[in-house]
């Protein structure tokens, strides 16, 4: 996906430098106007389904801020991905939707349903789409709110990934994940704390990376050469560990290359940020910032 990512960042650029031109003194909501548009368009290509209309609905389901509107793009949503999933009967294509559609269950003899095959789309959207956006903010406001980590990267002595690491363990982008039920009792030494069989918990990932005992009395503090920034639990863990990890750690490493290459003097323009949209974020729903001068092309 390397070259299709590069292809998508170009383009989104290239737009930030006409909004920037446009009106150089004007903040720019980088959420909005670039970063949520790279996992839409990422996503989008995985499950061949290229367009405008589809960033749209997306956007709209999680942008919504009332329960009709959420209903409404949801459903809007949802009726995309069933004339994808009748295209892709019709014309198969190199994408995951082909794939659901002839992902055969020996044990059963059976394919996905549509309904399945609508709900395994929607959940892949849901898990790839708030979550890549929210770690591109926070890394690009961590490196904003710390100017000698930003030189050290801006001037090649450390890399993108030590601030994306650092980001995702003090920040974790999902920092909550609903309900799990226990399957076996399980007793936590630490707290004496024991969870029964089959009662419901709630596990937090931005708890753990902030867990003094693995990272230290600083492990608030954002440092991206602390060594243990890499043993994160961010991505989950055991069989249901994010399938989407590498994609999304790509996607940010390039993104924030190309925007900090073009963009060498961006800076917050405000010291006030907003709070995240929905407790399935960790980052601020909007980043507005003054974007500078672009160099190069
Ligand atoms: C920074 C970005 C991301 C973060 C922090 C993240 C985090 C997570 C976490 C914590 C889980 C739960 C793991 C568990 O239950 O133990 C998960 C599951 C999942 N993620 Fe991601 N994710 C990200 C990006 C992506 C992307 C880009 C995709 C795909 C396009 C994706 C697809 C999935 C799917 C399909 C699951 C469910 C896996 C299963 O239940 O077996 N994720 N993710």
């Amino acid at each position: 996906m390397t070259d299709a990512i590069k292809d998508v960042v170009f383009v989104l650029l290239h737009r930030l430098e006409i909004l920037a031109e446009k009106a150089p003194r004007e903040p720019v909501d980088l959420r909005s106007e670039f970063f949520a548009r790279i996992p839409a368009a990422i996503i989008g290509r995985l499950m061949g389904a290229c367009g405008e209309s589809f960033r749209h609905a997306v956007a709209g389901m999680f942008e919504a801020q009332s329960e009709q509107r959420l209903k409404s793009s949801t459903d809007e949503l949802r009726c995309l991905l069933v004339g994808l999933v009748e295209e892709k009967r019709k014309y198969p294509g190199d994408d995951i939707t082909t794939a659901l559609i002839h992902a055969y269950d020996s044990d059963t003899g059976t394919c996905l349903t549509l309904e399945e095959l609508q709900s395994t789309l929607l959940m892949i959207i849901a898990a790839g789409y708030e979550t890549t956006i929210g770690l591109l903010t926070q890394a690009t406001v961590n490196v904003c709110q710390h100017p000698e980590q930003r030189r050290l990267v801006l001037s090649g002595q450390r890399a993108w990934t030590d601030v994306l690491e650092e980001t995702l363990r003090r920040d974790a982008p999902l920092p909550v994940r609903i309900m799990r039920v226990a399957t076996r009792d399980i007793h936590d030494v630490p707290t004496g704390v024991t969870i029964r069989q089959g009662e419901p918990l709630c596990i937090h990932y931005a708890a753990m990376g902030l867990d003094r005992s693995a990272h230290g009395d600083n492990a608030s503090d954002f440092d991206i050469q602390r060594s243990t920034r890499s043993q994160h639990l961010s991505f989950g863990f055991g069989p249901h560990v994010c399938p989407g990890a590498s994609l999304a750690r790509r996607e940010a490493s390039i993104a924030l290359t190309a925007l900090f290459s073009r963009f060498p003097s961006l800076a917050l323009a405000t010291v006030d940020l907003p709070g995240p949209g929905t407790f399935l974020s960790n980052a601020p729903a909007q980043l507005p910032v003054f974007l500078g001068a672009p160099v190069g092309d």
